[in-house]
């Protein structure tokens, strides 16, 4: 039995299989209409979302099978203070999989060692989020048709912003990849991710100046500054529109430019960008169903 925690737990050449399961789910959505018939998935949200968990729902049903959770914590036995190991134990005798989102780095780690079914992470905290880049992977493959030999900047709240951090991590293993972190100096990437590019070689630039950097990029993952992990609201308010896309911005930028964000934005991304042909979030959106019904096939072992 396995579980999904951190998204270097996949291989490359299980990515590869992911997205080409995903890609035949939306070309033959039928063949997979009731490949899950039986099974449940838990969706057990201890933060808020959207996407994440409707997505991971969405999945489930396409797949023939059933869901049922919670989506906030005020309404589980966490209220009550039961742990996160005893709700796992719980959860496994009535779901099949299990979905957690949880604001404490390593929950789902934890719920994985204590659960007796697989654990998908659907965000840690500030940590990670590997689902998300399960859904930005299959979106950079089908616009940009390989993963290699490009360069991706990475713009706004690196240090809290857990989506770049798992990004991060695929991306690196791919050859030819070269990061721009674009960041106000309080929310840089963590030092221990920097670490890990600097070990493996790979190239990566810190900057401030989105402008300064736009001609030479070949993706643009913008990212919202993530204010529930502030200690205080001064400093949110000081940083939140460090950066604002908008089609001026755009001006130097390649024609081919995928512009790419997990979502939700606040302001990061001006609403006339939205149908610009470089705009991408949104298929990021409906991808992101169809690399989590990939992976849900995947830890049950199902097979079509
Ligand atoms: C992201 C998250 O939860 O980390 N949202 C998502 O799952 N698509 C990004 C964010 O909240 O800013």
């Amino acid at each position: 039995m396995r579980s999904l925690i951190d998204i270097s737990e996949l291989t490359l050449d299980e990515l590869d299989e992911l997205i080409r399961t995903a890609d035949d789910i939306i070309e033959n959505p039928q063949k997979y209409a009731h490949a899950c018939s039986g099974k449940k998935l838990a969706t057990l949200f201890f933060e808020p979302s959207t996407r994440t968990r409707l997505s991971f729902e969405a999945a489930m049903y396409e797949l023939g099978g059933s869901v049922l959770g919670f989506s906030e914590s005020q309404s589980s036995s966490a209220a009550k203070g039961e742990s996160v190991a005893d709700t796992a134990k719980t959860v496994s005798c009535y779901a099949d999989i299990i979905a957690m989102r949880h604001p404490k780095e390593g929950a789902p780690l934890v719920a994985s060692l204590n659960a007796s079914v697989p654990v998908i992470n659907a965000g840690d905290g500030g940590h990670n989020h590997p689902t998300q880049t399960l859904a930005d992977l299959l979106t950079i493959h089908r616009e940009k048709g390989r993963f290699g030999d490009f360069t991706v900047g990475l713009c706004g709240d690196l240090k809290f912003g857990r989506t770049v951090h798992s990004l991060i991590t695929a991306l690196k293993r791919y050859s030819g990849v070269e990061f721009v972190l674009i960041s106000p100096n309080e929310l840089k990437l963590p030092d221990y991710i920097k670490e890990s590019l600097k070990k493996e070689g790979i190239p990566f630039l810190e900057t401030g100046d989105l402008e300064g950097v736009m001609p030479k990029l070949d993706i643009l993952y913008m990212t919202r500054v993530q204010r529930e992990r502030f200690f205080n609201e001064e400093d949110y308010l000081r940083l939140k529109d460090s950066y604002i896309l908008t089609p001026e911005k755009l001006a130097n930028a390649k024609n081919d430019l995928s512009i790419l964000h997990p979502l939700p934005r606040v302001n990061e991304i001006s609403v006339a960008i939205d149908d610009d042909p470089r705009a991408c979030y949104f298929k990021q959106v409906l991808y992101g169903k169809y690399m989590r019904m990939a992976l849900i096939l995947k830890l049950l072992e199902v097979n079509v």
